[in-house]
């Protein structure tokens, strides 16, 4: 079971300030499954935390909410993974840990971000900027064997 205040409750209010822990990947996909139901066109979601943290993993439960088939792949070597999500809406998924710390204006992605569709980015920190055009933080820590995940509504 997901540990969280508000167990049961999985609206838009869940999900502006809370904070989760999951011991396994299975719990991660699961809340990333549920959090997709607040996500809206045009929304831009940061993905933190170190390598092996599980960004990937809770993306999967995004992807899976959209009823997409198969998961999403670890996106290390493409820069953007595309989703057709529920007909019109796209989903966009982009790992940018080999990008070096870049204005966001300079990489040609800004055609996706401002599309209107919706983006999960892991490593945001490449993207100087990007915090300002951003709706959802997600913040996920190592904390032994579990994950503490922090959801933050930012605009
Ligand atoms: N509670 C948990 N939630 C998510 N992943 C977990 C959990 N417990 C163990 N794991 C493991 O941690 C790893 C998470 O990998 P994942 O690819 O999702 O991380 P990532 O944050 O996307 O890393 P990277 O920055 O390298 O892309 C997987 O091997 C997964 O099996
Ligand atoms: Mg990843």
């Amino acid at each position: 079971m997901i540990k969280n205040k508000k167990l049961n409750i999985w609206d838009i209010n869940t999900f502006k300030k809370n904070i989760f822990i999951t011991t396994t990947p299975k719990q991660t996909r699961n809340l990333g499954e549920k959090f997709a139901v607040v996500l809206k066109k045009g929304d831009i979601v940061l993905l933190k935390g170190g390598l092996g943290s599980g960004k990937t993993t809770f993306t999967q439960g995004v992807v899976r909410a959209f009823r997409n088939k198969g998961f999403a792949n670890s996106a290390s070597f493409t820069l953007v993974n595309e989703y057709n999500a529920n007909g019109a809406t796209r989903l966009f998924h982009m790992d940018l840990y080999r990008l070096q710390p870049s204005n966001v204006w300079d990489i040609g992605i800004e055609e996706y971000l401002y599309s209107d569709n919706i983006s999960l980015i892991e490593w945001p920190d490449r993207l100087v900027g990007i915090e300002n055009y951003s709706q959802w933080n997600i913040e996920i820590e190592n904390i032994g064997l579990e994950r503490k995940i922090k959801i933050d509504k930012i605009k």
